[in-house]
Formats: C-alpha cells, structure tokens, sequence
C-alpha cells in the first residue's frame, strides 16, 4: 500500500473564486454594512464613486454596485480574524441599520449575519480554514430537488474540479482554499435576480468550448473572460442558474494584492504599526 494517498493534493481547473456580485439599493448603508459592521476595506485603489463599492475580504471581494438588492440564494462563508471583535463592531452598528433587515446571532462555532437586503453571512474564525485568515473560503447555494447529481456531473465534465457529492449536495474544490456547494434546500427556490460569481481558470479555452458547444455562452466580455449562466444535466436542460464570470489566469486583475485594514485599530487604541492584515 503506498504511504501517501496522492490524489488528496490534487486541485481541478478552478483557481479560484474571486469575487460576489450583488447590487444594492443604497451605498451609504453598504459601507456601513461591509466596513464598519463587518470590518472589511474598500478597495482603495479601483473606485467607482457612488455606482458601484468593492470590498475586499483577504484576497476576495464583494462587488456592490448600486441597483435593486440582490440576494445570493444560499449562504456565504466569511473567515474573519477574531470572531469575538466581529461581535463587537456588528453590536456597534445595531441602531444605524435599526431599519434594515440586518441581524446576527452567535453561534458556538460562528455568528450568523444578515445583511441589510437579506444576504446571509456566516461568519468564522480562522481554525479549520487552511490558514485563511481573512476571506471566502465557501458559498453555500439552496438549489431543487434531484438537482445534486446533475450539478456534480457538469462540474467535473466542464471544469475536471474535484467534487465531494454526497446525497443532496456537493461541494466543488476551488483551489487549496476554496468550495462551492450546492445543497438540496427542501423548501421554495427564489426566483434568481440576477447575481453572479467570479472564477479564475487554469484551463481558460477547455470550458469554453464545451459551453459554447452546448450554447451555454452569453457573453464574450474580452480576451480573458466570458460568462455563462446554467447549470445543465448531460442533456443539456438546466437545472440551476447562477452567472458565472470566468477569467483566464492572464485577466489584468488576477492576483491583485488587496489591501485589507485591520478593523481593530481605533483613534482610543492605536498602535503603530498594526494597520493591515496580511
Ligand atoms: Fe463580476
């Protein structure tokens, strides 16, 4: 028998999830939200004024730009340095989203938040994560019945990722940091608004011929990206949508070194040199 089951290091063709995307209606309570709740940083370098606010999160992002709310169908992993300080600052930030559907409950092992459209965050420390620190380590989406082994099948033809299926739900391998997952909800599916995901791809042409072939493509955005929408089974009937943008390795923004600040500095408890997290 050999001493070492080599297929457990292995990764597939996604690189990595990068980015949400999800509109919302008002910018100001946005940053209230992901700055000051969370404790996240706008990106300070790429800066859309009031149109659209990107929020970096370790080396993702949350993309916000202004339009009717969005809300992912599903639920989003957050990994936060400190999970006592997140309670903290969502504690502060009570009475400014008062009127909005913000919400959070503690866990033993996370607190799940609620943004102020109905977004649906649980956020963890950092034990567990590979050595995440700060960011997306996972995206939870509600899809229907009977839908797993078709989500599974198309995830490994089209994108050779591996995927851990199990009765009503699997979960894809982005990356050594990564997963989506895809769990049978067993209650109504919400009509689908429109918000999408970003992934980076090692194979960029491989996808997209067999998307193409299948007439799945519906936008070639430029050189290093394209974008399709379903998820079908092997006879090509969808079975569940969420827009996917998908970048060649070779995208201008790929492997931006993102600022992320350390929330945990204030004007009471400053020190010199703990600005930033890695
Ligand atoms: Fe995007």
């Amino acid at each position: 028998m050999d001493r070492f089951d080599r297929t457990t290091a292995n990764v597939g063709n996604i690189m990595s999830l990068e980015h949400i995307n999800l509109k919302v209606p008002d910018q100001d309570m946005a940053i209230t939200f992901y700055s000051r709740a969370l404790g996240l940083t706008r990106d300070p370098i790429i800066d859309f004024g009031k149109h659209n606010l990107w929020i970096n999160a370790g080396d993702q992002q949350f993309h916000l730009p202004t339009g009717p709310a969005q809300v992912l169908r599903g639920v989003i992993g957050l990994v936060v340095p400190d999970l006592e300080k997140l309670q903290q600052r969502l504690d502060r930030t009570k009475k400014a989203l008062s009127a909005t559907q913000f919400n959070f409950k503690p866990y033993s092992s996370h607190i799940m938040v609620t943004c102020p459209w109905g977004n649906r965050i649980r956020c963890h420390s950092p034990e567990n994560f590979n050595g995440m620190n700060l960011g997306i380590p996972y995206i939870e989406f509600d899809v229907p019945d009977a839908s797993t082994k078709p989500i599974s099948d198309f995830y490994s033809r089209v994108f050779n990722a591996p995927v851990i299926e199990r009765k009503t739900s699997c979960c894809v391998q982005i990356g050594t940091l990564q997963t989506i997952t895809f769990k049978e909800a067993r209650r109504e599916q919400k009509t689908y608004d429109g918000h999408h995901i970003a992934i980076y791809l090692a194979d960029f042409s491989g996808p997209h011929a067999q998307l193409k072939k299948m007439g799945l493509i519906t936008e070639e955005s430029d050189a290093n990206q394209y974008r399709f929408e379903d998820i079908c089974n092997n006879r090509g009937n969808p079975v569940f949508q969420i827009e996917h943008e998908v970048r060649s390795l070779h995208h201008p923004l790929h492997g931006r070194n993102l600022v992320n600040r350390n929330a945990d500095q204030t004007f009471f408890n400053y020190r010199k040199g703990y600005d930033f997290h890695d």
